[in-house]
């Protein structure tokens, strides 16, 4: 088992991350935490407001590709592990413009690499470069089958194109300069502090106010929901047994169409199916992403414990619970990324 001391966080204030940092300090609170974070519109103080002042965690507002800074970072923490969430995450946004998705995705990730690969040279063994990914690296799946570890990459959205270039230089360091890195894809998380322009979030507070919910193509285009709170307990496994130069898929087996799940809430919430609006197709929008897991599962024993159900009761509750957050996160960045998406030809 790996001894973990202290690490380092990138993109901590975005919604898996804070959702980690929380339940690390709640499990671990004598691990030094540090959460360096960009702040883009991603990215939210808010989301850690409770745990600002705890004495094992600070925050540093800078970016992964500020090679500087970084190396300052690591030189006064020297981190057991670098956890990289850091990453431009919305496929939409991609689409409208890649530009961001290259430079953090793939410049910054590389720059973390590069400076993580500095510092551990003559003590590999005592360190882990963890690089949290998606099961978009690996494209488009048909009606059936699931993907595993070794699947090839065939990425389709410049977001999910970022990714894997981001997962394939994590691989180059390790073959390359035994940098012990390990990569996670993960399926699609759910749960509070999700930014919302993700489908549940989004969705959520549209039906609450009585809004159009837009539902892209015919709505049966299928993803694997998974509740944050089980990432984040595989990621931590991973911190402490997963093994160097592996790639571990992480997903719940909960495949829904995304019409099905849009039909949910709207009863959960009481509302009626006329709020739904079928719009344009997300250009190249993948069919059906399903995963593999039995890697983690025989290897960590780690198992996924939230259902879809419950996750999403808890999830409605929390938006409902937090208007001041929600209110925080519409501003005049959300408001025109949502005409430019939505009103699209
Ligand atoms: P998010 O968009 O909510 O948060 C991203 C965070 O990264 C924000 O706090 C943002 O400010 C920060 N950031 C962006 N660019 C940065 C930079 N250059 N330097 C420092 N910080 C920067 O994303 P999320 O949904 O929490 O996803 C976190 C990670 O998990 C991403 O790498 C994503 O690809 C991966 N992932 C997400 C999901 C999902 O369903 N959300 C599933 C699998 C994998
Ligand atoms: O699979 C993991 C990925 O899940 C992560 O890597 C990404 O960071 C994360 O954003 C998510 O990507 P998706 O594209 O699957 O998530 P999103 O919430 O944007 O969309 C989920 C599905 O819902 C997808 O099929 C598109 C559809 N959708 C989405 C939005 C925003 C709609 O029909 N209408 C919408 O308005």
């Amino acid at each position: 088992m790996r001894e973990v001391q202290s690490l380092l966080v990138t993109g901590g204030a975005g919604f898996i991350g804070s959702n980690f940092i929380h339940s690390c300090l709640a499990d671990r609170p004598e691990v030094r935490v540090v959460n360096l974070d960009k702040l883009t519109y991603a990215g939210n103080l808010a989301n850690l407001q409770d745990v600002e002042r705890h004495p094992s965690y600070r925050f540093v507002r800078g970016d992964i590709a500020d090679r500087q800074l970084v190396q300052a970072l690591v030189d006064e923490l020297n981190p057991s592990a670098i956890v990289n969430f850091a990453a431009e995450s919305h496929v939409d946004r991609s689409i409208l413009d890649a530009a961001p998705f290259i430079e953090t995705n793939v410049r910054g990730t590389q720059a973390l690499l590069d400076v993580a690969r500095a510092k551990w040279e003559n003590h590999l063994d005592q360190h882990l470069f963890l690089q949290v990914s998606t099961d978009e690296v690996y494209g488009d799946l048909g009606p059936t089958g699931s993907f595993i570890e070794e699947s090839p990459l065939a990425p389709n959205s410049p977001y999910s194109a970022s990714k894997a270039a981001g997962d394939l230089l994590c691989r180059a360091y390790y073959r390359t300069y035994r940098l012990p890195v390990v990569v996670t894809r993960c399926t699609n998380n759910y749960g509070p502090y999700q930014f919302p322009e993700k489908l549940i979030p989004m969705m959520i507070l549209r039906a609450s106010r009585g809004q159009k919910l837009p539902v892209y193509g015919d709505g049966k285009n299928v993803r694997d929901w998974i509740h944050v709170a089980d990432h984040c307990r595989a990621l931590a496994l991973i911190l402490l047994r997963g093994r160097p130069g592996e790639v571990y898929n992480i997903g719940a087996g909960c495949e829904l169409q995304n019409i099905d799940v849009v039909r949910r809430l709207l009863t959960q919430l009481g509302k009626g199916e006329d709020l739904v609006e079928f719009v344009r197709d997300r250009p190249g929008h993948d069919r059906r992403y399903a995963l593999d897991c039995r890697k983690i599962a025989t290897e960590l024993g780690w198992r996924p414990t939230v259902s879809f159900g419950d996750g999403l009761d808890e999830t409605i509750s929390w938006y409902a619970g937090h208007p001041e957050w929600i209110e925080n996160c519409l501003t005049g960045e959300y408001r025109s990324y949502y005409d430019a998406n939505y009103g699209r030809k």
